[in-house]
């Protein structure tokens, strides 16, 4: 059972796999935080948890006349606001008719329901049968107000995740203004964590930042309308001595794609505060008499297995509840992207070049990406007129996608960048009111382009009946959704302007029924989404397209980063991951092909080049390649994946995945600048099976799994200065090798 509930003392108890959740209602019938962390057992009563100061504290503000040894200010809460002793940052602030701020929630009652409700509108977590997990709702009202609120908490039996969210209502007269409504707040009582994150821009997303909390409040956010790679909706709080296979860390995740805050309070007690949600930065939201307001969930993962054990939970959560459709947990095709081969200009004898050299070599699918369009021969132009450019493609995407897949066997896949306007357009001069943006002001560009007002229902069904002529018009099996700009001049028509700082969550709304309803209608359809690369890689979009490119950055080197960053919370299954051309077109560098492979068989896997222009040898080694992940492609994709060494700290990376059923692992180590005299070197492994003897390809030895766990792998020799022989097999900068581990039975 995984909900305990003991109705005296109203104390709920949330039990995962490995995880316990505790808290009660206070003195004051709001709830209280009592303890997240590892599983203890369930007692009946958890109150002696609750520790208030034996005296009066000077200087503190009471609720209650008489009754000096309760404050919130010292309280660990659950949901905590703002006006009555608590001088933290709040979860919510709610602006009500008397222009107050200043609310009150009490316990009214709870539920619990088997299984776990959607979010309406929303992307969310979900089970599958209602026996998976148990929904805690507890609703708090606000009688003053004429509000209530229900907090969400399920619990899945067999994970260590919590997923919270809040829905507000207004059950009064008048009208509230929500200026901040937060999915998440737990306070813990310590401070001795670091607080780590992954920030970064373009080109250099997800690099992995970690500092002591330190007083005060420290955050991150996104103002930019989508989730950004400035900083990813995610944050841990990691014990100092934990460690990616040890310890205890407390990971957080918004599931949602625009502006986002995410922060912690150290106190005056060194009480840690978790927050997460929307940004309540611009946003405020009018909830009319009768209304409801639904912020999205936050995704809790408690591990005591270091930070590995949190990514593994929050991998293997994603994989199978949160990614849905047919594309769930199914191998991904190995797929070749005309992007840096082309840009745009490329006509229907060079893309069927390409895709001719391609499927010779084993790859499955081609994506036609931008450029294809009425006038777009760069990026100033054509963006919202979706048709053909038939000077490149006199015989369409139709044609086209017909010819590689009866000419060459591969299926087809094409690149849209729905959400943009440039103002070189038909559809500009059809609908410039189309465009988000504040009247009479000037409007930024970005990459010379406006953005569509998704906030706008016509707007949406524009695109949604454009789209789906697109995509059922021709074999079309995998699309790349690109959004190459950040939100300016937020403002729209669509509302008035008591409603303006609701335009950037509209808008997301507005994007989250578009793709609802596509990839409902179109669930074959392979879909990854892009914005400038990995602008836009959140669990909101993940919920409708199983893969995210993860960068616009394909130098291997960088790639070691920004991919083990986004492995922290995003499963290799999501992670499209492509090797291209030397020198690399973002960083000038040049990296051996394998070290290129070696990097980017670690996710969802393709080219990214012009396939006609390869060597006879090259030829070989791609074909090599090609046939290692059609092997291999299960336990690189959905096989549990390990950090081992990191690219953070030194000149070497090395990483895992195994899948323990299979009986076999795949490891991976990179030197990224050739060290002269080199060390001798093991690297320690995990998630093997102790005893299981293990048949290593590269050298043809054998080793049980506690060996290679406890004792390590033996790095090969690697060049040492003075001749090359048979064994060395890592020399020079960007070397790499992979070892594949195969269970002897
Ligand atoms: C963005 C994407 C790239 C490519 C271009 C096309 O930058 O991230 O992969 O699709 O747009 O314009």
């Amino acid at each position: 059972m995984p909900i305990y509930v003991n109705e005296e003392t109203q104390q709920f108890h949330l039990q995962g796999r490995n995880v316990s959740y505790i808290f009660s209602m206070t003195e004051n019938e709001q709830p209280g935080q009592l303890y997240y962390g590892k599983k203890v057992k369930h007692r009946d009563d958890f109150s002696h948890l609750r520790q208030l100061p034996a005296e009066p504290l000077g200087n503190a503000a009471f609720p209650y006349e008489g009754n000096q040894l309760f404050s919130l200010e010292f309280l660990k809460q659950e949901y905590p606001g703002f006006g009555t002793s608590d001088y933290r940052e709040p979860a919510f602030v709610i602006k009500h008719a008397s222009g107050s701020r200043t609310s009150h929630f009490i316990f009214k009652k709870y539920e619990i329901l088997n299984g776990k409700p959607g979010l309406e509108g929303l992307p969310a977590t979900y089970t599958e049968s209602d026996d998976e997990a148990e929904t805690l709702v507890v609703t708090l009202k606000d009688s003053v107000a004429g509000l209530e609120m229900d907090l969400f908490y399920t619990v899945y039996h067999d994970r260590d995740a919590i997923v919270r969210s809040v829905k507000l209502r207004n059950v009064g007269d008048d009208h509230v203004v929500i200026e901040r409504l937060l999915s998440t707040s737990v306070d813990l009582p310590h401070a001795d964590f670091e607080f780590l994150h992954l920030h970064g821009s373009w080109i250099r997303e997800r690099h992995v930042a970690s500092n002591p909390l330190r007083k005060g409040l420290q955050s991150i956010d996104s103002k930019k309308g989508v989730s950004s790679s400035l900083h990813n909706p995610f944050f841990a709080l990691k014990s100092k001595d934990a460690t990616e296979s040890h310890g205890e860390v407390y990971g957080f995740n918004l599931v949602y794609s625009g502006n986002f805050f995410g922060g912690v309070e150290v106190d005056l007690y060194d009480t840690s505060r978790a927050l997460m949600g929307m940004n309540p930065f611009g946003f405020e939201w009018k909830l009319e008499s009768g209304e409801e307001f639904q912020a999205p969930e936050a995704v809790m993962v408690y591990s005591d297995q270091g930070l590995n054990g949190m990514s593994q939970s929050f991998h293997r959560l994603y994989e199978s509840r949160l990614v849905r459709g047919e594309w769930r947990e199914k191998e991904r095709p190995i797929l070749i992207n005309n992007w840096e081969a082309t840009y745009f200009d490329f006509d229907e004898e060079k893309i069927l070049d390409i895709c001719k050299s391609a499927s010779e070599l084993g790859i499955e699918l081609f994506a036609l990406d931008d450029g294809w369009f009425q006038g777009r021969n760069d990026d100033t132009t054509s963006l919202g007129d979706w048709t053909v450019d038939h000077s490149k493609l006199p015989n369409g995407i139709e044609g086209l996608s017909q010819k590689v897949n009866g000419e060459t066997g591969m299926s087809f896949g094409l690149w849209v960048e729905p959400e943009m306007i440039s103002e070189k357009s038909d559809l500009y001069k059809a609908h410039p009111d189309w465009v988000l943006g504040v009247k009479d002001r000037p409007l930024s560009h970005g990459r010379n382009q406006f953005i569509l007002d998704l906030s706008k229902q016509e707007v949406v069904d524009y695109l949604d009946e454009t789209l789906s002529g697109i995509l059922s018009s021709s074999p079309i099996s995998y699309v790349k959704w690109d959004m190459n700009r950040n939100m300016t001049e937020v403002g729209s028509d669509s509302v008035p302007a008591d409603r303006q700082g609701e335009v950037s969550h509209r808008y997301v709304l507005g994007l989250y029924e578009l793709l609802d309803r596509l990839t409902s209608k179109f669930p074959h359809i392979l879909f990854e989404s892009c914005a400038s690369g990995g602008n836009r890689f959140d669990p909101g979009m993940l919920y409708y397209m199983p893969q995210t490119w993860t960068s616009d950055n394909t130098d291997a080197i960088e790639r070691l980063k920004i991919q083990w960053g986004t492995s922290l919370v995003y499963p290799l299954s999501s992670m499209g991951a492509h090797v291209s051309s030397c020198p690399n077109h973002q960083t000038g560098r040049s990296t051996p092909l394998d070290t290129r492979f070696n990097v980017s068989m670690f996710g969802a896997f393709g080219y990214e080049l012009d396939a006609t222009r390869f060597s006879e040898e090259e030829k070989i080694a791609v074909k090599k390649q090609v046939n290692f992940v059609k092997e291999n492609r299960k336990t690189l994709q959905f096989g549990s994946f390990y950090r081992l060494i990191s690219p953070f700290e030194g000149n070497d990376t090395a990483w895992m995945v195994a899948d323990v059923e299979k009986g076999e692992a795949i490891v991976a180590f990179y030197r990224t600048l050739a060290v002269p005299n080199p060390s001798l070197k093991r690297i320690r492994l995990q998630g093997l099976k102790p005893d299981a003897l293990y048949e290593i390809d590269a050298t043809g030895q054998q080793a049980y799994g506690d060996e290679l766990m406890n004792i390590g792998l033996l790095i090969p020799p690697m060049f040492s200065g003075t001749v090359t022989t048979d064994r060395t097999m890592i020399k020079g900068d960007f070397a790499s090798l992979v070892w594949k581990l195969s269970e002897v039975k």
